[in-house]
């Protein structure tokens, strides 16, 4: 497989977590938030971490540090520009750390055959779209629907071009695969999990507590 380097974004400032500090950055199980994603890639022999960073906040022991956009994509890109060699690369969100280091694996693995792959779990609601009145215009078929997560897998040069686009495209883009999407490129789903979530609200940072607590007293004991 060919070199990888990782992206971590993490410019965020965490609105709706409503913390005093930005999210990436608020204790979680015994270590700063991004630390969880930063052992993880490096679990996965990623050893080249770049890390879009708000304002004030420091990167990691051992990663490269950039600061981030104002939307989440310019951060994608500003980390980019800051990125050794390498001729694949991996963008995670700093707000998923609970992410393993085989996803990380498996997402590089399937970019034998795409262009990009993103992690993904199978929707576990029914979908509906409805209209601003509430009422309801069609159920989509879940069996085709997947929920996009990161870690998303490049190759640089697609990843590079895709990002070439105006702030305002930038800006619209939610995940970095659309832009590969909307420049013609091929992106596949890696089948992932719903543990593998967004830290977005307090109720969430609660659960992730909970759950790296735990994986933090097996590594204690093993050790
Ligand atoms: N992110 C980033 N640069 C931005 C916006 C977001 O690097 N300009 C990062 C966040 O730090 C996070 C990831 O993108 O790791 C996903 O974004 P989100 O969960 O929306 O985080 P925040 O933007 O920090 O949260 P909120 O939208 O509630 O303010
Ligand atoms: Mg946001």
């Amino acid at each position: 497989m060919p070199k990888a380097v990782a992206l971590l974004v993490a410019a965020g400032s965490g609105e709706r977590l409503g913390a005093s500090r930005p999210k990436a950055f608020v204790a979680l199980a015994g270590r700063p938030m991004l630390e969880w994603s930063v052992a993880a890639l490096r679990g996965a022999g990623l050893d080249e971490i770049v890390v879009a960073l708000p304002e004030g906040e420091d990167a990691p022991a051992g990663c490269i540090g950039v600061p981030g956009g104002s939307a989440r994509s310019a951060s994608v890109r500003a980390a980019l520009t800051a990125a050794g060699e390498g001729e694949w690369v991996v963008v995670h969100d700093a707000a998923r750390p609970l992410v393993s280091a085989e996803l990380f694996r498996s997402a590089l693995a399937a970019l034998v055959g795409a262009d990009c792959a993103v992690a993904a779990a199978p929707m576990i609601d029914t979908v509906k779209e409805a209209g601003p009145d509430h009422r309801v215009v069609g159920t989509l078929d879940r069996s085709r629907l997947w929920a996009i997560q990161t870690p998303q897998a490049f190759r640089r040069s697609v990843l590079e071009r895709a990002l070439d686009v105006s702030d305002d495209v930038l800006a619209a883009a939610t995940d970095d695969a659309w832009l590969v999407e909307r420049a013609g490129g091929s992106v596949v789903v890696v089948p992932s999990t719903p543990a593998n979530f967004k830290v977005t609200t307090p109720h969430d940072l609660r659960v992730a507590e909970l759950l790296l607590s735990e994986r933090a007293v097996v590594r204690a004991e093993r050790e």
